[in-house]
């Protein structure tokens, strides 16, 4: 069978990949990883990379003058890679509008919160400011604008009375480990048509189950 040629982006300890790299094991798995690219040097994520046999990359930013001549270097290793598929996860550099085009629904990312709900950082500080009694993750196509685009996978978790942000962000980071496999999954396997910024999946639908928080009994 062939494979999905995946790249991962990462800037950080990398669980997500740990995630994908689990999943991607099992050589029925519609997508393998070719490399994995990080923007921070000696980022967790590449350890991780390297323990598993996969071909890492550091691309340090900061050597860069600007974010144009970064992503040009960046798409040069894909293409050396003969890469198909970008998984961004915990990657933490904006990309610009051209390079994303490029990788027009070929590039996914994978945020913690229901988005379109608390785009941007600190998303669980923000959760529990407001009070909110669900939160999750979302995995979605990327787009120019910072985490918008088409939705893949999402997982709803319960806000608990007595949570702190890194209680909530655990609970919310198991959630990830499940969705992000699944996400690549579904896109590797041809699973999924973006029509009009929706995503249609032929995927088996989550049962109609209420989720009461909290519970009335
Ligand atoms: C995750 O919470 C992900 O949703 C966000 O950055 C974090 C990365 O964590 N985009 P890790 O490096 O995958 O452990």
């Amino acid at each position: 069978m062939e494979r999905v040629k995946t790249a991962v982006l990462l800037s950080g300890r990398g669980s997500n990949l740990q995630s994908l790299i689990d999943a991607t094991a099992d050589k029925n798995f519609p997508a393998e990883i070719v490399c994995v690219i990080s923007n921070v040097p000696g980022a967790g994520g590449l350890e991780r990379a390297a323990q598993a046999g996969l071909p890492t990359v550091t691309i340090n930013h900061r050597n860069f003058n600007g974010r144009e001549p970064f992503e040009e270097v960046l798409q040069k290793e894909l293409e050396n890679a003969e890469v198909e598929l970008v998984c961004l996860a915990g990657f933490m550099r904006l990309l610009t509008k051209r390079f994303v085009d490029r990788w027009h629904n070929r590039m996914i990312n994978i945020h913690p919160s229901l988005l379109p709900s608390y785009k941007g950082l600190h998303t669980h500080e923000r959760a529990l400011k407001d009070g909110v009694r669900f939160t999750g993750c979302t995995v979605h196509f990327v787009r120019a604008e910072m985490d918008t685009g088409p939705i893949i996978v999402q997982a709803a978790v319960p806000v608990h009375p007595g949570d702190d942000a890194d209680a909530l962000a655990d609970r919310v980071l198991t959630a990830e480990h499940r969705c992000y496999p699944l996400a690549l999954k579904i896109v590797a396997g041809e699973k999924t048509h973006v029509i009009d910024n929706l995503v249609e999946t032929e995927c088996v639908r989550a049962p109609d189950t209420m989720l009461l928080n909290p519970r009335d009994n």
